[in-house]
């Protein structure tokens, strides 16, 4: 994936931010969505089948639905699906450039396979339409013309093996396309696949449990979606009678249930798959929250039997949407830690770029000068202090002597702060935006003040923390 390639441009690192934030944002829209379109069709074309097995025309209607829950909106497949795709496919090289994980090949396929599915779908929807049509006609039109009658039994036929037809076909084709974007994230943050075969990718533990898992939660969450519409969303739909309501209810609740039963497994497989080298604490946090919220999921679910908890279910409806959510932090999460020495590569060619720009004006007057003192008192001094750890940040006399003689990984750290002491600080330390060279000055002037070494100029000024210790106390 040449091309792709050669978009790649040399970030800073507030840019990189910017990019983790959007490919967070798709992957959240791309899980939820492929994973609610999937539960839409998958449940319409159970019902449908239910109304063919029994002859049942209820379930007819219910399949139709169904299937609005996942497109009843139109353009959603464009904006929620194909759109995150696409910025998958801009934002993952950014991030990976340099190394060997060529992901976008992984997401094309997946992007196309998408497509199909999308177009089957909505043949599938179209045809359960019509089916409602000739059902009309059937039962409404006393046609006493044997040709007319038999016409529309034949197309009737017709209408029903396209829908069948179309319908295995969208769920085979969203079930290939989970699979690829889940491999290809899994491939994103697991460079053991890298310059592997396909196959690596495509059937590792943690692709396919997290194909799963995805496919789980979103028949949860497509239950959710027509439960909310049914029975709570402005007084819920208007069924002909109350057994159609209940039979539509117990129908779908069933599905939500068992599937949401099915997830904390599968969310178990899945975690404990994800490579080393992509774990950290943050990582399980996130985890654990999409987990809880599953069971909350479940509770709201489970309340639905007794008709005057059905509202609830607008509950359960957000508690599925924050689980995906945080799935998409715990997925970006690892993805982030995996490539955190990569991120510094990025920024190092944008540094040198940076620096061979200042080198052009380094003799003359107008080389830029940092107060390294003003930056802490501006912006560090909110968080850290020399002598004393605190809730915000670690003391730097006991991060900072780590660093002796290695003051270019003190700048790199700085301009681009990566998890250290995740057991005291899960979170890290957010970007705070330095340009390369304040970075460098600061980093110049932290070693000077804790240990006496690099920026001498800085000495005159290092009882300061002293004082500051002691107003603190
Ligand atoms: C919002 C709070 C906050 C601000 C503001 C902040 N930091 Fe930090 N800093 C942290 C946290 C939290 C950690 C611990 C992160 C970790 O260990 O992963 C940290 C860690 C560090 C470390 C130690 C890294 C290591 O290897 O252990 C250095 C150096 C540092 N910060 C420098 C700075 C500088 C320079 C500034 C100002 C430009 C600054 N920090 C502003 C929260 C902050």
């Amino acid at each position: 994936m040449e091309l792709f390639n050669d978009l790649v441009i040399p970030v800073g690192s507030s840019h990189l931010t910017l990019i983790r934030l959007m490919l967070y944002i798709s992957a959240s829209f791309l899980f939820a969505y492929t994973g609610l379109l999937f539960g839409s069709v998958f449940l319409s074309y159970r019902a449908a089948s239910k109304a063919k097995k029994d002859n049942d025309f209820r379930y007819q209607k219910l399949a139709q639905d169904l299937i609005k829950v996942g497109t009843g909106i139109t353009g959603m497949w464009f904006g929620l699906g194909i759109v995150p795709f696409l910025s998958f496919i801009l934002g993952y090289p950014q991030l990976l450039a340099g190394t060997e994980g060529d992901v976008v090949g992984y997401i094309i396929v997946g992007l196309l396979v998408f497509s199909m599915a999308v177009a089957s779908i909505y043949v599938y929807k179209n045809s359960l339409n019509f089916k409602s049509v000739f059902y009309s006609f059937k039962t409404n039109v006393r046609s006493k013309s044997e040709s007319i009658v038999e016409d529309y039994h034949d197309l009737d036929e017709d209408i029903e093996n396209t829908g069948a037809f179309t319908g295995i076909w969208g769920i085979l084709l969203l079930i290939v396309a989970t699979w690829f974007l889940s491999g290809a994230t899994t491939y994103a943050y697991d460079n053991s696949m890298w310059g592997q075969s396909i196959f690596e990718m495509l059937f590792s533990a943690n692709t396919t449990f997290k194909t799963l898992l995805i496919l789980a939660m979103g028949t949860a969450f497509a239950s959710a979606v027509y439960m909310f519409y049914a029975f709570s969303w402005q007084g819920g739909y208007k069924f002909a009678n109350e057994e159609v309501k209940n039979l539509s209810k117990n129908f779908v609740r069933k599905f939500g249930l068992n599937s949401a039963l099915l997830i904390p497994l599968l969310y178990a497989f899945q975690i404990v798959s994800i490579p080393n080298n992509a774990l950290s604490g943050l990582m399980f946090v996130f985890g654990l929250l999409s987990l809880l919220f599953v069971v909350f999921f479940a509770q709201s679910i489970y309340l639905t039997k007794a008709e005057e908890h059905s509202s609830g279910i607008k509950y359960g409806f957000m508690f599925i949407m924050i689980s995906f959510a945080m799935f998409a932090a715990q997925d970006q999460q690892a993805f982030h830690i995996s490539v955190a020495e990569n991120l510094n590569s990025i920024s190092e060619i944008h540094t040198k770029a940076e620096e061979e720009r200042h080198a052009g004006y380094a003799s003359s007057e107008e080389a830029p000068v940092v107060d390294a003192q003003a930056i802490y008192d501006t912006r560090c001094i909110a968080c850290h202090k020399f002598d004393k750890k605190q809730l915000t940040a670690p003391a730097y006399n006991d991060v900072i002597p780590k660093y002796e003689g290695k003051e270019a990984e003190l700048v790199k750290f700085i301009l681009n702060p990566y998890p250290q002491n995740t057991k005291d600080y899960p979170a890290g330390m957010a970007n705070q935006g330095l340009t390369p060279a304040e970075s460098k000055a600061m980093a110049k002037w932290l070693l000077g003040k804790v240990l006496g070494e690099g920026d001498k100029e800085a000495e005159p000024s290092a009882e300061k923390p002293a004082e500051e210790a002691t107003a603190s106390k």
